[in-house]
């Protein structure tokens, strides 16, 4: 045994001795740094609030074996009441006592309640759009506390060179699903899917060959405008009751003819 443990054993017997004899002193906040080191040290260097506003024997306030009450619930003094975030499980999941600020989320099974607890816009917005995002975990992507991950980690882009900000122009992290975006968008994102309208864009001579495909299809996936939403009915009336569909003599609204 090396001498300071042999002296703390020393101590400790003592000490527990004396629990058995005469009524012992109870033990002061000083005592601890006898035997306990190593978590003073801990403590001193990343105790944050827990070494500035707490002691140790306000949450210690027990010592075997004359007491068994000598680890305190979280709850003593962060009631669940004042917090949603007071209400979670597993609080040492994430929080190591006597460094409470030194969060490492990779020990907890499952981060959502927690971080739902406080930033619960996020939490609601992946259970409001179901995707296969909301069957991830919150630390899938935020691997450390306000940090995320690049969606190119885990995807392959539509076209070859599209960047995080490009998948950030049609989609949102918590509901990838709903597709939405400006209406200035650049067409080549569009064509990655679907080559065939961009190419006759390129092949009519009209004016719509200039036009963004977000011009026609506005704000969100999968809208599709009619002719008379821009246009009305532009030829007399009579030829549209002949004639009812605009595309019969311009072609489509992709290869349009004039
Ligand atoms: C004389 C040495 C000694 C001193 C002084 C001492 N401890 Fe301990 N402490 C021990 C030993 C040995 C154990 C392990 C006992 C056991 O597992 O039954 C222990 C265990 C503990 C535990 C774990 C108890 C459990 O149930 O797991 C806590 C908490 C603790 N000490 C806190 C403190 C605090 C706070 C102080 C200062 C107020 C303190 N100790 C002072 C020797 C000491
Ligand atoms: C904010 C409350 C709090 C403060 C302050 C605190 N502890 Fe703890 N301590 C805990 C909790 C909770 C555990 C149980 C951790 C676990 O089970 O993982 C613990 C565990 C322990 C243990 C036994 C397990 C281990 O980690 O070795 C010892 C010994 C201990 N604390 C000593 C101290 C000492 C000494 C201080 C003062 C420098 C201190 N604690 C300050 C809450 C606190
Ligand atoms: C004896 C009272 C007490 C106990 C027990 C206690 N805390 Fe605290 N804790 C405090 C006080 C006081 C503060 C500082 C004021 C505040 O932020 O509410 C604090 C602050 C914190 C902080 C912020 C630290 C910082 O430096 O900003 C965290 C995180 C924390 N506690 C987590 C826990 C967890 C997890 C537990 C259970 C393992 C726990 N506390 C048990 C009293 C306690
Ligand atoms: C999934 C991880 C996780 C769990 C589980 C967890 N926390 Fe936290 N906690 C955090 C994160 C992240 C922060 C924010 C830290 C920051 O702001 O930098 C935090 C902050 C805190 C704070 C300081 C800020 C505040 O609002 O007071 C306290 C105190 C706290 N937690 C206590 C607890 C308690 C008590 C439990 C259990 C009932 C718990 N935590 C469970 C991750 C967790
Ligand atoms: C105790 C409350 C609390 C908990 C728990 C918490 N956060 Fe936070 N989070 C904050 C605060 C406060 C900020 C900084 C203020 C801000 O920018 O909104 C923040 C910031 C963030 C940011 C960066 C925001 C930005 O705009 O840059 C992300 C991302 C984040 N948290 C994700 C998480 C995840 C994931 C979890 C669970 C592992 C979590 N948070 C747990 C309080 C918390
Ligand atoms: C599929 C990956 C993914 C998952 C799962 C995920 N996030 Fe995010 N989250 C992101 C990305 C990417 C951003 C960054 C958005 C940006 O560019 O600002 C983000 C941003 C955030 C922000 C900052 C504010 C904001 O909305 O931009 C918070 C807070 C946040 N996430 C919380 C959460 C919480 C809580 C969960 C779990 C309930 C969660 N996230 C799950 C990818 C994810
Ligand atoms: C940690 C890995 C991860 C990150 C980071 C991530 N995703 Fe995902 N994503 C997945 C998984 C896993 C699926 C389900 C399997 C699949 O479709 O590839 C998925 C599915 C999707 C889906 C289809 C959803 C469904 O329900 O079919 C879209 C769209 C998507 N992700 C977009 C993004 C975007 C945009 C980002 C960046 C903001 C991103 N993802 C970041 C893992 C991730
Ligand atoms: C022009 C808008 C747009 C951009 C930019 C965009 N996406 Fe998409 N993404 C879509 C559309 C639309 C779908 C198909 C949705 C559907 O099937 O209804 C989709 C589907 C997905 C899917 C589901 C699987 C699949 O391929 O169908 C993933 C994953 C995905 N996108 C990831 C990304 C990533 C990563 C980026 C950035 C590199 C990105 N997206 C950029 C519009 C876009
Ligand atoms: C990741 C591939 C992808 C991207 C990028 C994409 N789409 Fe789509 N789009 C699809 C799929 C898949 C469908 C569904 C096809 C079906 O139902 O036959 C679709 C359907 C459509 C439809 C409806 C077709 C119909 O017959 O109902 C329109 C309009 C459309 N997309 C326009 C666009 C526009 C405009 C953009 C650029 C903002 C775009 N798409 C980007 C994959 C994509
Ligand atoms: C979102 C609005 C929009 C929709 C929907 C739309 N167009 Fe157009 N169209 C335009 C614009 C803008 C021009 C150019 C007008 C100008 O510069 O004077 C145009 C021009 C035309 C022209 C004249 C071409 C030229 O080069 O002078 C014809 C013909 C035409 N559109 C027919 C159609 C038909 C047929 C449809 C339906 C299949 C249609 N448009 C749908 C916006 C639209
Ligand atoms: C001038 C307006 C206009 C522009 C510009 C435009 N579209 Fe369309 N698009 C329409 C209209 C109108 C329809 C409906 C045609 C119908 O119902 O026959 C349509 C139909 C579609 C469809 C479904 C039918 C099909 O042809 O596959 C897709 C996909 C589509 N557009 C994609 C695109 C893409 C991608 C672009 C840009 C490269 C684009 N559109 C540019 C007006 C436009
Ligand atoms: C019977 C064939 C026919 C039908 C049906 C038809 N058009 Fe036309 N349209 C033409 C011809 C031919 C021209 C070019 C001569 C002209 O300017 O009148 C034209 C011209 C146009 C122009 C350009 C006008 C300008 O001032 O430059 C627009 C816009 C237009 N059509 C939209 C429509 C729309 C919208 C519909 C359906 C509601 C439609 N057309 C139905 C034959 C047709």
């Amino acid at each position: 045994m090396r001498p300071l443990a042999f002296l703390c054993f020393l101590v400790f017997m003592l000490h527990c001795l004396n629990a058995f004899a005469v009524e012992a002193p109870p033990l002061q906040a000083d005592d601890c740094q006898m035997c306990h080191t190593d978590i003073l040290a801990t403590v001193a260097e990343f105790g944050g609030k827990h070494r500035d506003a707490v002691t140790c024997i306000e949450c210690h306030q027990e010592h075997p074996p004359r007491g068994t009450n000598a680890i305190p619930a979280c709850s003593l003094c962060h009631e669940p009441q004042d917090k949603d975030h007071y209400q979670v499980s597993n609080c040492l999941g994430c929080h190591k006592p006597h460094s409470p600020t030194q969060i490492d989320f990779r020990r907890a099974s499952r981060t959502n309640e927690a971080c739902s607890s406080c930033h619960p816009a996020q939490g609601g917005e992946l259970f409001d759009y179901p995707s296969n995002h909301s069957i991830l975990d919150c630390k899938d992507c935020h691997l450390e506390h306000g940090q995320y991950l690049d969606c190119l980690e885990c995807h392959e882009p539509h076209l070859n060179g599209q960047s995080y900000a490009d998948c950030r122009l049609c989609h949102q992290p918590h509901s990838p699903l709903k597709v939405v975006y400006l209406n200035t968008l650049d067409s080549r994102h569009c064509e990655a899917c679907h080559p065939g309208p961009g190419k006759r864009l390129q092949q009519t001579v009209t004016k719509h060959g200039l036009l963004l495909c977000v011009y026609c299809h506005k704000s969100q996936h999968k809208r599709i405008p009619t002719c008379e939403t821009c246009h009305f009915k532009p030829h007399d009336a009579g030829m549209h009751e002949q004639f009812p569909k605009c595309v019969d003599c311009h072609g489509g609204p992709h290869l349009l003819i004039n």
